[in-house]
């Protein structure tokens, strides 16, 4: 397993407690307390990945594919509901793993969506989300995608106070059934990386706390339909007392200037980080909800309905992606370049901001078994036409990595696929759910066909 720079001296010793068998199945390794699903390793990539080829689900044609663990995610979708009041809604953060596919397995376990955009509001209607479990939160509605969406049912977080006059307009003149809730930013700082950080001052999410405390309080007595309050502090990087600090100003606004009674339900966001490199220790769903439990009781009572958002820790942790290495380049001096066939279009950000972002990687032969030879290292390069292009420098990956093999890219089930990038028009690749570590594999998405790559630039 790589880690960043290649300088981890776990390296030898992570290889050598490596099993060729693969451990116990997630939902067999829950422990008493905290029912999370175990983190994804190596050996159980390679033994899925040596089924998919045994199998020809994997052809020669899928240069790269993602697999997703469904198993995973019925595991990670678990553990959510029993963290908190069964009365909860989770809206499943869309953004994070657009698929139908999986979309109508959140569903099917009895979760909602929330999207940020007109496109992902359809899609979570085509997966067959009730309105009422669906929360729309764009920071750029247009009066057409509001009257749409409040006469449809589905719950609208307002992102400014100009967008809440906007609603009331909408809701005096044609009377919708509206489900609204108002953004708040509480303000509580960045957390490690600024890109995924909203809770700041000038953020482009929310209404500001401390400038417009009075205007929040006075919007809940002038809009009778407003029902409900809305934080979300930031994505990957903020810190646990963060979260917790953003959600707890927003409920103290909520018990000392609102009244709980006055609302009907109270948004959490999403937000909880995830385990990227081992040495990680992310809070898990009930962790989480003990501590919000302690600092905001009033949320864990039958007076108001929780909703929730979370979209990294469902998804992250159960995809990974194995892409075949096409060409390994020797240079005279420094690393030898693996050229592969992701890298920006699928790990944007990993490209673009690679100190902020790390995915592990791995490497198995042709055959899917996992090379296990000495650590040396290499950079790993993406196909597309651009220098920048590079999912690793010096990353430590097995000396024996040769042309044919597959480079295994963990974690990469959250926000990675869902922000494809068409540059260079590569095809999409297939996108592989499977479950029982392999036993059944159904594709969740097709690889992207000539036609309909065709169309995609077309005039339509
Ligand atoms: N709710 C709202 C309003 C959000 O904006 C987000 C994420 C979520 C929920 C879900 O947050 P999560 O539980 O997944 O952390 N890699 C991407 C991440 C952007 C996150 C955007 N919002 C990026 O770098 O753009």
């Amino acid at each position: 397993m790589s880690t960043r720079n290649g300088r981890d001296e776990g390296w030898s010793r992570s290889t050598e407690r490596r099993s060729q068998h693969p451990g116990p199945h997630p939902n067999r390794d829950l422990g008493n307390r905290s029912p999370y699903p175990r983190r994804l390793d190596d050996a159980h990539m390679s033994s899925v990945l040596s089924r998919a080829l045994a199998e020809g689900i994997l052809q020669s044609s899928d240069c790269a594919a993602v697999f997703y663990d469904l198993t995973h995610l019925d595991s990670a979708l678990c553990a959510l509901r029993d963290s908190f009041p069964s009365t909860a809604l989770h809206a499943a953060a869309v953004k994070a793993n657009p698929l139908i596919e999986v979309l109508k397995r959140i569903r099917a376990a009895g979760h909602g969506a929330e999207v940020a955009s007109i496109g992902e509001l359809q899609l979570a209607l085509a997966a067959g989300f009730a309105p009422s479990d669906i929360v729309f939160d764009s920071p750029v509605k247009t009066g057409g995608e509001l009257s749409l969406a409040l006469a449809s049912g589905v719950m609208v977080s307002a992102n400014s106070l100009a967008e809440l006059a906007r609603i009331g307009h909408i809701c005096s003149v044609e009377n919708a059934a509206a489900l609204v809730s108002v953004r708040i930013n509480p303000e509580v700082g960045s957390g490690a990386i600024s890109g995924t950080s909203v809770a700041v001052r000038r953020s482009k999410f929310g209404v500001s706390l401390l400038d417009c405390r009075s205007e929040i309080v006075r919007a809940f007595s002038e809009y009778p339909w407003l029902a409900g309050l809305h934080v979300h502090v930031g994505s990957q990087g903020m810190a646990s007392d963060q979260l917790l600090q953003g959600v707890g100003a927003v409920y103290d606004l909520c018990i000392e200037s609102i009244g709980v009674s006055r609302l009907s339900f109270f948004n959490i966001g999403g937000g909880l980080p995830v385990k990227y490199h081992e040495s990680d220790s992310p809070m898990c769903f009930d962790e989480y909800a003990h501590s919000l439990r302690k600092r905001c009781p009033a949320l864990f009572t039958s007076d108001i309905r929780l909703v929730t958002e979370f979209g990294r820790s469902l998804h992250a942790g159960a995809g990974w992606v194995a892409s075949r290495v096409e060409y390994v380049q020797d240079h005279p001096c420094g690393s030898p370049t693996v050229l592969t066939h992701v890298g920006a279009d699928m790990f944007l950000r990993k490209a673009y901001r690679p100190d902020e972002w790390h995915h592990d990687m791995s490497v198995c032969d042709s055959a899917g078994h996992l090379r296990r030879g000495p650590p040396r290292t290499f950079d790993i390069a993406g196909p597309l036409c651009f220098a920048g292009d590079f999912l690793g420098r010096d990353v430590a990956l097995p000396e024996d990595l040769q042309e044919g093999d597959y480079l295994l890219i963990h974690d990469a089930g959250a926000y990675t696929f869902g922000m494809w990038s068409v540059y260079n028009s590569r095809f999409f690749p297939a996108i592989l759910g499977y479950e029982d570590e392999g036993v059944s594999f159904q594709h969740l998405r097709r690889r992207q066909t000539t036609s309909e790559l065709v169309r995609f630039w077309s005039r339509g």
